[in-house]
């Protein structure tokens, strides 16, 4: 007797009329009409099984503080993180942990069940650091949370912040993070990517580092951290947040870095919400789209992953864990409106984070996790548009969430009763 078997899903790969049967937290079989009886045996009818959402860039030690203590006036990154400062001195730890646990039960609901989170190492006490552990520990059972060690104010910039990285990392953080861009100078950028990549080689870690966050078109990190992680061997192990200079950089020099981004095996994640409205700032008209070459990066086969990166937060008021909001954006943003584009959009929420952060045994395969995300969907392209409503979220083999399907009653003489915005068959 299996625990749960799923009827006639369609898969993101197209395939329709699918059974997805689980046993012991792992996915047992795929097949059409599977001749086998389940504990729980419900009928999707039809619609998109998805493996879950993996948001590969966020912070949590920060998440749900809007407004605290006062809010981001300009706009900008810079004043993001002046604000931050204000507000680390008053932080406490619990205040961390139920802010981080609040938005884990936003991330189940809406069926993310990864996220690689950045959490802030300039702060001595390294409250932020103590507090996510332990969130990382207490969310294990129902979500993955992976951690990077984030000198917010810049390894070389801020005095102590790499003896604090490192004492981060002895205690169980497991990226190595920077922000180049943030030093002092081009050189003292450089020279932190250099550090930071030798750090992770030594320690056999990865390496994601906020890099280029910026709209000036002389901010060259990225090549520095291809460079670092091709002379390191580290290869498929690291990653470039942001990357948002590249949209202001020279044609000629970009024909150039792709190759080198690529050979290096570096991956990009793209933060398209909170970048295009952070970035353009200093802008008046035209004024800057503020994402990396999205398609570009794709086509060089660079593996890119959009992540939310804030929620009501000093940089960004918005957001409720939705990863489908942030594929959303991200194809608007890079214009990826061709149908293979769009279907990219919602790797890049799936797949491609699940790569990046080594998740094993993630997918829907036979022996595969069995975690899944049931959308009032047909296929991609639609849970995209629709920003679907997760109406299953599965963890393990265990329902852990359900959200009744969308649906709006009408009251039109001659028309349909109710409406639930698919496209219709
Ligand atoms: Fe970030």
């Amino acid at each position: 007797m299996l625990d749960l078997i799923l009827r006639h899903c369609t898969l993101p790969d197209g395939r329709v009329d699918q059974d997805v049967a689980v046993a012991q937290g792992r996915i047992a079989a795929i097949g059409t009409a599977l001749p086998v009886s389940a504990v729980q045996d419900i009928d999707a009818q039809g619609q998109l099984l998805s493996p879950p959402f993996v948001d590969a860039h966020f912070h949590m030690d920060s998440t749900l503080s809007y407004g605290l203590p006062r809010v981001n006036q300009s706009g900008t990154l810079l004043e993001g993180i002046a604000l931050w400062g204000e507000l680390k001195p008053t932080l406490t730890q619990d205040a961390i942990v139920e802010r981080a646990l609040n938005y884990c039960d936003w991330a189940v609901a809406k069926g993310l069940l990864a996220i690689r989170s950045h959490v802030d190492v300039c702060d001595p006490r390294l409250l932020a650091v103590e507090a996510l552990l332990h969130v990382r520990e207490r969310v294990k059972p129902y979500l993955d949370l992976q951690l990077v060690a984030f000198p917010q104010d810049g390894v070389l910039r801020c005095p102590g912040a790499l003896s604090q990285l490192q004492r981060a990392l002895d205690m169980g953080v497991d990226v190595v993070g920077g922000i180049p861009h943030f030093e002092r100078t081009m050189a003292e950028g450089a020279e932190s990517v250099r550090l930071l990549c030798e750090i992770a080689a030594e320690r056999g870690l990865q390496v994601d580092m906020h890099c280029d966050e910026t709209d000036d078109p002389m901010s060259r990190h990225i090549e520095t951290l291809a460079f670092h992680s091709q002379r390191l061997g580290l290869q498929g192990r690291v990653a470039g947040s942001h990357l948002t200079s590249m949209h202001s950089m020279d044609n000629y020099y970009v024909s150039k870095l792709l190759p080198l981004i690529r050979e290096a095996g570096v991956a990009a994640i793209a933060n398209p919400l909170i970048n295009i409205t952070l970035q353009g700032r200093h802008d008046s008209y035209p004024k800057r789209r503020g994402m990396t070459r999205v398609p570009e990066l794709i086509a060089a086969g660079v593996d890119v992953a959009f992540g939310h990166d804030c929620v009501m937060d000093p940089w960004y008021s918005l957001g409720s864990a939705d990863m489908l909001e942030v594929a959303h954006m991200g194809l608007h943003v890079g214009q990826l409106t061709g149908r293979e584009a769009m279907r990219q959009c919602f790797e890049a929420v799936t797949t491609v984070p699940a790569r990046i952060l080594g998740l094993a045994g993630y997918g829907l395969d036979i022996g595969c996790q069995a975690d899944m995300v049931l959308l009032q969907a047909r296929d991609p392209i639609e849970a995209i548009r629709l920003r679907a409503t997760r109406l299953l979220v599965v963890r393990r083999g265990q329902i852990v969430a359900r959200t009744p399907a969308q649906e709006a009653q009408l009251t039109l003489p001659g028309r349909a009763a109710s409406v639930q915005f698919q496209r219709p068959h």
